[in-house]
């Protein structure tokens, strides 16, 4: 059988799905969200049910990797429900989880038990007012706690993604990445994109690229090109940790994720499901199917979702444009 049986019209294999469980958080981080937020009314949702089939579907379409995002995706109830089930399918080989980290000092253990590999953990610095300035509702102290719970359980790793605006947290560069290179975290950093509403700040004042936080790491640090390929759109480099307290692992990847400074569409291998069942294409909007209506008039029918699915891809654009 070869690799996905699902291939885009620019002969992309696609064996990565994203999906959204929820479009709530407990998080209302100024890049990504304002502060009173109107969020999907739960009867849009798909079900834990839904989510699950249509996971499936995929996986039986030689889809062989998962995560899991939010929103915030483990304040939807039973999540590790929903990660058990599409544990079991014998495709898949990696599923992870991108996680705000305000649970994971309670439900860490769940997790790895319901079959994550991978966790990334979003953590923007390590000053507590300033964290409480950026997630506005969010408390540092639980995040971490909830990082060192992780640490202690055998995930195979454990990544901090960091969004960094200029004049709110580039103070925090040099210091996030010793976090990581200490606790044996691997770490990218991720130039903000222009999704979500926001009214806090003007993004072009505080857009920060990767080249200049690269930069601003190789004052400290001899970065190293990393061959490391997780099939996703970051670029990475390595730092020898070894001579940290660290003892876990010799190398902290660091990686850089680019949108606006590198297109990296020419080897994109994935399609995005909201909570709400649309299957999007990229990054935007635009180019989407409503796999919601396809289960509920169809339930359980998987030649029909499989269709569906198939001519979905046939929308998916060759890159992705910001304005
Ligand atoms: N631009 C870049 N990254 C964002 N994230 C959320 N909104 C944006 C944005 N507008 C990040 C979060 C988290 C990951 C899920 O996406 O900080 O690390
Ligand atoms: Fe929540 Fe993540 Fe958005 Fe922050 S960036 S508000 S944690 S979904």
């Amino acid at each position: 059988m070869p690799e996905s049986n699902l291939v885009d019209p620019f002969g992309r294999t696609i064996n990565y799905l994203r999906i959204s469980v929820t479009d709530r958080c407990d998080f209302r981080c100024t890049y990504c969200m304002a502060e009173e937020m109107v969020f999907t009314p739960r009867k849009n949702l798909l079900t834990l049910e839904e989510l699950a089939f249509i996971g499936h579907t995929f996986m039986d379409l030689g889809v062989n990797k998962i995560r899991i995002t939010g929103g915030e995706p483990l304040i939807r109830r039973n999540v590790t429900q929903l990660l058990g089930n599409l544990s079991t399918h014998s495709n898949l080989n990696d599923l992870a989880i991108t996680t705000n980290g305000s649970h994971l000092h309670t439900l860490g253990k769940d997790l790895h038990q319901a079959g994550i590999k991978r966790l990334n953990v979003s953590l923007d610095t390590l000053d507590s007012a300033a964290f409480s300035r950026i997630t506005r509702t969010g408390k540092l102290e639980t995040v971490l706690q909830g990082l060192e719970t992780s640490s202690a359980l055998p995930f195979q790793k454990i990544k901090i993604n960091s969004v960094i605006l200029k004049g709110q947290n580039d103070d925090q560069i040099i210091p996030l990445v010793e976090y990581a290179i200490s606790n044996g975290f691997d770490i990218s950093f991720i130039e903000e994109m222009p999704l979500g509403e926001i009214s806090s700040h003007s993004r072009s004042d505080a857009f920060m690229p990767s080249s200049e936080i690269k930069q601003r790491i190789e004052m400290h640090y001899a970065l190293l090109p990393a061959p490391l390929k997780t099939g996703g759109p970051s670029r990475y480099w390595k730092v020898d940790a070894s001579e940290t307290k660290n003892t876990k692992k010799q190398v902290c990847h660091i990686g850089f994720i680019s949108p606006h400074s590198h297109n990296f569409c020419g080897d994109c291998n994935r399609v995005r499901l909201t909570a709400e069942g649309r299957l999007l294409m990229c990054l935007g909007n635009e180019h989407s199917i409503d796999l919601r209506a396809t289960v509920r008039e169809n339930p359980n029918n998987k030649d029909i979702l499989t269709e569906a699915i198939i001519k979905g891809l046939a929308l998916k654009p060759k890159e992705h444009h910001f304005d």
